[in-house]
């Protein structure tokens, strides 16, 4: 990046969504890099609207950061997310000069069980390219440019790597993707039946309460994992199989594997050292009730599962309106506070005008 050493001010905005993985990732080491690929598709309706005011001042000496949620200021994330600017140096050669007003806000609660850092962080990266592309008039062009920003979201949070596109999206190297890559995420638009693309993605709120275990304690927790290896064995796989499945629009094998990998994050961490039940009564009946109308109606619909105990049902668009109804009279009894957000698979980040 090119300093031009003068002082620049001004205001970019961003909306980004979040993402459910399928298969997912869980372990990691060094700098953020996963111990295995991680696929997902970006949601809709789920996003964050990130805001960031900024002042570049050669004469500053120390990095001004605020920020704020919902209009209020959130200490731990403003601390998270100044640690992420000290951790990571190289990536900000500007920070010491940089004075930072960010403030943002969700589509969705706090307690959806939606992965939040996804999106935020995502909103955030791309809100810092922009900057940059603005002060330091840097000559990458769009793909580039995308290309920083799932690396700077990486940093942040792995898995929002993945939300700074939209449809299904790649993190971590594999042979079935031309140019995957550990340090950033790129998007899959080839091989992928439409019927896919359109899919639909409901959230049912089963549990509200704090998650007994971080993001990153669990990420941890597969250090010392006694199947660590064959996970990563098992989802590099996955990734495999996935690619048939989703080329061939196989939804029946879409769905087993969308479902194992669910049923593997939550078996990691109930046979980890400490180990957590993350899952709900709620959340069994809500799995035995989709498998129930599957098997018995022969109705093409899934389950997966973020590390929490809300469940997120997968379906064709073709078949919503039914699915509707299945989940007002079959799952409706068993969500919380009927907290339910029909989501499906969207296009991805926008850039935002600045309310005036
Ligand atoms: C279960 O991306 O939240 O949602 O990199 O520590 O921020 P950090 O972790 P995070 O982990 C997401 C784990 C997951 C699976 C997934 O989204 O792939």
């Amino acid at each position: 990046m090119k300093s031009n050493n003068k002082h620049s001010q001004g205001r970019v905005a961003w909306r980004s969504p979040s993402n459910i993985a399928l298969v997912k990732y869980w372990g990691k080491y060094g700098r953020q890099l996963p111990k295995n690929p991680s696929l997902s598709f970006t949601l809709s309706e789920a996003y964050t609207d990130t805001y960031v005011e900024y002042d570049i001042d050669p004469n500053r000496a120390q990095l001004e950061l605020t920020f704020s949620f919902h209009g209020k200021t959130h200490a731990a994330f403003e601390d998270k997310i100044r640690k992420f600017f000290m951790a990571n140096p190289d990536d900000f050669p500007y920070i010491n000069q940089l004075k930072i007003n960010i403030s943002s806000q969700n589509s969705f609660p706090h307690s959806a069980g939606i992965a939040s850092s996804a999106s935020s962080m995502s909103a955030l990266a791309l809100c810092l390219v922009h900057m940059e592309q603005k002060v330091y008039e840097s000559s990458l062009g769009q793909a580039q440019l995308f290309t920083r920003a799932s690396h700077l979201a990486r940093l942040a949070s792995g898995s929002a790597s993945r939300s700074v596109y939209g449809g299904l999206v790649c993190w971590g190297e594999t042979e079935w993707v031309t140019g995957s890559s550990d340090y950033y995420a790129v998007p899959i638009s080839q091989g992928v039946d439409p019927v896919f693309l359109s899919f639909e993605n409901t959230i049912l709120m089963v549990d509200k309460g704090e998650k007994p275990v971080s993001s990153t304690a669990g990420h941890a927790l597969m250090n010392k994992h006694p199947y660590a290896e064959m996970r990563y064995y098992v989802a590099r796989d996955h990734v495999n199989q996935f690619s048939e499945a989703l080329a061939n629009g196989d939804i029946a094998a879409f769905g087993r594997l969308l479902e194992n990998e669910a049923l593997a994050l939550h078996g990691l961490m109930m046979n980890s050292d400490p180990s957590f039940i993350l899952l709900k009564p709620n959340t069994l009946s809500i799995i035995e009730a989709i498998r129930e109308v599957r098997d018995s109606e022969d109705f093409p619909w899934y389950f997966t599962l973020d590390a929490g105990p809300n469940v997120h049902v997968m379906y064709p668009h073709e078949v919503a309106t039914q699915a509707r109804k299945y989940i007002e009279t079959r799952l409706q009894p068993f969500v919380q506070d009927n907290g339910i957000l029909y989501d499906r698979v969207g296009q991805g980040p926008s850039a935002l005008v600045w309310p005036s």
